[in-house]
């Protein structure tokens, strides 16, 4: 299956997971996905995980086509701290199943990947998986998503 055509990826880490970043930036570049790094730079141990999610959902946020993935060191900070920015369905998936339905079922914007002692083999599957499947479209599914949507609007 291939990519979409639109489709662009923004990155970011904390310091746990800059290694891991960097790798993927490679990875995305076999892929031919066009992508951009919001930082950090270079490693900086007191750096902290909120600035990065927040950066990279707040341009998540802006286009359908957008889509992010964020590193630290369990994935799961940056899935919380994303998820408070408006139009964002951050998820950390564990197995090339999990990232399949995130997209397909959840219509996930975001990954929130584990940058320490996980295999890299595994994050790679997990990225490629997770930028090849497209939304179901499925009513059931869109019904249930916006369900959370208006929940958000609501606030
Ligand atoms: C940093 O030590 C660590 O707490 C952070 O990278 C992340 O795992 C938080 O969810």
């Amino acid at each position: 299956m291939p990519f979409e055509k639109e489709l662009k990826v923004f990155l970011g880490s904390d310091h746990a997971g800059f290694e891991t970043k960097e790798k993927i930036k490679n990875h995305l570049q076999k892929l031919k996905v066009n992508y951009e790094d919001l930082g950090p730079s270079k490693y900086a141990p007191g750096d902290d995980y909120p600035d990065y999610a927040f950066k990279v959902a707040q341009k998540v946020s802006q286009n359908k086509d957008y889509r992010g993935i964020l590193i630290c060191g369990t994935g799961l900070g940056m899935q919380i701290a994303a998820n408070k920015v408006k139009g964002i369905r951050a998820a950390s998936p564990y197995d090339a199943y999990s990232a399949k339905m995130s997209r397909a079922h959840n219509n996930t914007n975001i990954l929130g990947l584990r940058g320490r002692s996980f295999p890299f083999s595994k994050i790679k599957q997990i990225i490629t998986i997770w930028l090849k499947t497209p939304f179901s479209e499925e009513e059931r599914h869109k019904h249930r998503i916006a369900k959370i949507s208006n929940y958000e609007n609501k606030k």
